[in-house]
């Protein structure tokens, strides 16, 4: 693998992490990789922006690529860390052991965390939005924003080439190979990448959503030519296409008010399902074929048979969710109730929400659900619970309630 000329002076560097059993932050599948990105930028002075952390090959394919430039660790003068997450900074120890006085820039929440996190105390430099960095010939501007991921984090522009490296900022999963940039990707790949984006997004910044929109208006001055995220994809045909993708996820669960609110949402229903022994399920095949008569298109997801990362994705953007559950031991079934654990830690909020289920003996799961949903200003329609089997009755009841909730989302 070969380091990717960007602009004059500038390369990108990457390791694609490829290992199928390889978890993002130890918890999120990685079923089509995910890229480490870092930049060198070289005026008189050469630059490192982000790093990587030693992961599989990471190291290898890091210092191949730094070789094929001609770019010793020993010659580095400054590293820029936009954002002190390790898997952008762990190799900070190795750069330092081979080059004791490399300068580190970072924010003044950076410059605290690498005090604790590394023990590193010398050749600090904290930055706030507005300042620069003179590397002889070419211009670095720093731009605090904060939360998009870390509270420390930073974007840094390149002035001369008009490049906005982004670190997790408008990144996504998915390994890249030999191609680094949008246009080298066909229609086909794109549409991969933006599957594995929003995934990202749900997983890792969706949280945040505030802060991504408060970024994006921080930036809107400037002349972005290219976006170079440190995961994924490096923009420099479309860059905006990126950004304004962002912010569409960012409204999935931030909305504007008044006639706005809830407007970026797709029309879609997200279900998400659990079935001890096919009773629920069976009640929820009438609710679906209630959505199917109006014709409003869904997801569906199994769980515990289908990886939580996947079922944030489709909740976040949906306008409507299924929640099809029976009561396990007078509470919510344990996967689901993770579930819905995981959407209020991610700010999956403002949904139309039908919640369905059987139970055995007695229920329990409608109590638990509606305490562990309070906060998450979902509209709940009803709740619809039978005791075993569903009747016919139940089942009829339930595909009305399928039309009812599919109606909602059509006319929202
Ligand atoms: Fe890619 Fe928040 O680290």
């Amino acid at each position: 693998m070969k380091a990717i000329q960007i602009s004059s002076g500038i390369y990108s560097i990457h390791a694609d992490i490829d290992d199928k059993n390889a978890l993002f932050e130890g918890f999120w599948p990685l079923p089509y990789g995910v890229t480490l990105n870092s930049y060198i930028v070289q005026g008189e002075k050469t630059c490192l922006i982000d790093l990587f952390k030693e992961w599989s090959d990471s190291l290898a394919q890091y210092e191949e690529q730094l070789i094929s430039i001609g770019v010793k660790l020993e010659d580095i003068d400054c590293v820029v860390l936009n954002h002190l997450e390790p898997d952008h900074t762990d190799y900070l120890r190795e750069l330092r052991r081979r080059n004791p006085k490399v300068q580190i820039i970072s924010t003044e929440k950076g410059v605290a965390m690498l005090q604790k996190f590394f023990g590193i105390s010398e050749n600090l430099r904290s930055v706030k939005t507005g300042d620069t960095l003179d590397l002889g010939g070419r211009t670095l501007t720093f731009y605090e924003t904060p939360n998009v991921h870390w509270p420390e984090t930073m974007m840094t522009f390149d002035n001369e080439s008009e490049i906005l490296f982004s670190c997790d900022g408008f990144g996504s999963y998915g390994s890249l190979g030999e191609k680094v940039f949008d246009d080298e990707f066909s229609a086909e790949e794109h549409l991969k990448f933006e599957k594995e984006c929003l995934r990202y997004y749900s997983n890792i910044v969706a949280s945040f959503s505030p802060f991504v929109k408060k970024a994006v208006e921080k930036l809107a001055d400037l002349k972005i030519k290219v976006v170079a995220p440190s995961h994924g994809i490096i923009w420099r045909s479309e860059p905006k296409k990126v950004i304004e993708r962002y912010l569409r996820y960012a409204g999935y669960n931030t909305p504007g008010s008044g006639q706005d609110q809830g407007s970026s949402l797709e029309k879609e229903i997200c279900i998400v399902w659990s079935s001890m022994y096919g009773y629920t399920k069976k009640g929820l095949d009438a609710v679906i074929e209630g959505i199917k008569e109006i014709g409003v298109p869904f997801s569906i997801h199994q769980l515990p048979q289908t990886n939580f990362s996947f079922v944030l994705a489709d909740a976040l953007k949906s306008a409507g969710l299924v929640i099809a559950m029976p009561t396990y031991e007078y509470k919510m079934f344990p996967p689901m109730a993770h579930f819905i654990d995981l959407c209020g830690r991610k700010h999956i909020t403002g949904k139309k929400v039908l919640r369905i289920g059987s139970w055995g003996w007695v229920g329990g799961a409608k109590k638990e659900y509606e305490t562990s949903t309070a906060a998450l200003n979902w509209e709940q329609g009803a709740q619809i619970e039978w005791q075993g089997i569903p009747s016919e009755e139940t089942l009829k009841i339930l595909k009305e309630q399928g039309k009812d909730l599919a109606l909602k989302i059509k006319n929202s």
